[in-house]
């Protein structure tokens, strides 16, 4: 099994987002029973709300249902996860801080999985801009997670 924990601030757009889209991959690709997925937020504000309608829509009209309810990162999922995918350099550098030394490592860019992005590049936070901005998220994020999933096959038995 490898377990993929999908980070934002407010884990109701971009981490969701994420999360579904990679569900519709690893179904697609016939690997539900060995990849394990789940996403949370740096902040806690939105605990147990589902996800942003407008990322719900955008997401829907991809034919990819947002199922998630917002919680935040806990440490116990330093150890749980093997790969904890950051949003933005600003969630990666709140993750480094709470991540135990010997987990620190776990900590990724979603973008690093991006073949056409450029060291350091964000998935950018659309939550206070218009409906175009959940469009470049489902956009990037479709992306790096084709990107993400073939490293996480490589980690898989044959
Ligand atoms: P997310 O977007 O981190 O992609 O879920 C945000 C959602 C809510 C807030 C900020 C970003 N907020 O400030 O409430």
């Amino acid at each position: 099994m490898v377990r993929v924990l999908f980070v934002c601030l407010g884990n109701i757009c971009r981490s969701p987002t994420a999360e579904g889209i990679f569900a519709h991959l690893v179904t697609q690709a016939g690997l539900v029973d060995s990849i394990e997925i789940d996403s949370a937020g740096t902040g806690a504000w939105h605990t147990g709300e589902r996800a942003d309608r407008r990322a719900r829509e955008t997401a829907a009209r991809r034919g990819i249902e947002l199922m998630s309810r917002a919680r935040a990162v806990v440490p116990a999922d330093f150890e749980h996860f093997d790969y904890i995918v950051a949003m933005d350099r600003s969630n990666r550098d709140n993750l480094l801080e709470q991540a135990p030394p010997e987990h620190a490592h776990k900590v990724v860019m979603m973008r690093s999985f991006d073949p056409t992005a450029q060291p350091e590049q964000e998935v950018p936070d659309p939550y206070y801009g218009g409906d175009d901005g959940f469009e470049n998220v489902c956009d990037l994020v479709t992306r790096a997670c084709e990107g993400l999933l073939a490293d996480v096959r490589s980690r898989l038995p044959a």
